[in-house]
């Protein structure tokens, strides 16, 4: 079957300029991702992930190249596309029901339907009962369930995840990925997620791209081929883990720095 494209980087490059000096992060980055499919984005902390993320939510612009999703160029953040943030990125002075309806305010005009699809999702992530709890009031790990919460019910055609499971403890990471993944196969929505953990990209992934620490281009592309839901325990689950691993195990230089003059 031939799947649409959805997504494609083409050639991009990104330096930041900090304390005097240029700083190449990403240069002549390309790939293309196909709708409705999860992929994910490994690397060493540092090599550009996050930034590569926000220049595709239109978060961040490029020194060259070029972001299409759709067809067209993204110049700005763009309605089907969410992102969640390293950092969750929620409002403290709002409780949890409203971050998560904060989304919705565009889309659903009425008060109380949109108070019930924000509950709907709050329940999925097991927060229901916490929705009139503000963020401060919550652990790290509930803040996080509170932003995919909120990305989830704006019902968008791609998320962008920053190691959205990073802070949750290892039952709730397990529950909320198979959540992911039962909503991601109802809906079909496209998934790029950052994650520093193999296993993770492994449960989750259609394919994962491997970046390359010096330039953030795309060292290695692996598919996962081992229908979903996975077994952990599984021989092809190892046998994907050892080969991202043994990936991982050369020992990168450490990133040029440009003198700017
Ligand atoms: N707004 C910015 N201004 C200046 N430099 C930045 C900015 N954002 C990122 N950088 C630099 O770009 C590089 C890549 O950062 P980025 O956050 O993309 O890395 P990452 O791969 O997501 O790392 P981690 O896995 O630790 O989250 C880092 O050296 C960082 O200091
Ligand atoms: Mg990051």
């Amino acid at each position: 079957m031939n799947i649409p494209i959805t997504l494609e980087v083409k050639d991009v490059s990104k330096s930041f300029f900090n304390q005097g000096q240029v700083e190449q992060i990403l240069q002549g980055v390309s790939f293309k991702v196909k709708k409705g499919e999860v992929l994910s984005l490994l690397g060493h902390s540092g090599c550009g992930k996050s930034t590569l993320l926000n220049i595709i939510g239109g978060f961040e612009k490029i020194d060259s190249g070029q972001v299409l999703f759709e067809g067209s160029p993204v110049l700005g953040p763009h309605r089907q596309c969410v992102m969640l943030f390293q950092n969750y990125g929620l409002l403290p002075w709002r409780n949890i029901l409203k971050n998560v309806e904060i989304g919705l305010e565009n889309l659903i005009k009425n008060k109380s339907l949109r108070k019930e699809q924000a509950l709907h999702y709050l329940e999925l992530v097991g927060l229901k009962d916490k929705a009139h709890h503000f963020p401060n009031q919550l652990s790290g790990g509930m803040q996080q369930r509170v932003a995919i919460a909120r990305a989830l019910a704006i019902k968008p055609d791609l998320i962008l995840m920053d190691e959205p499971f990073a802070a949750l403890d290892t039952f709730n990471r397990y529950y909320l990925q198979d959540e992911l993944l039962r909503l991601q196969e109802q809906a079909k929505t496209t998934i790029i997620l950052v994650t520093h953990d193999i296993d993770e990209a492994v449960y989750l992934s259609d394919r994962v791209l491997i970046m390359d620490n010096n330039s953030g281009n795309i060292q290695r592309e692996l598919k996962i081929t081992t229908p979903k839901s996975r077994d952990r325990s599984h021989g092809d689950f190892q046998y994907y883990r050892t080969l991202i691993f043994n990936e991982f195990h050369f020992n990168q230089p450490k990133r040029q720095v440009e003198y700017y003059i």
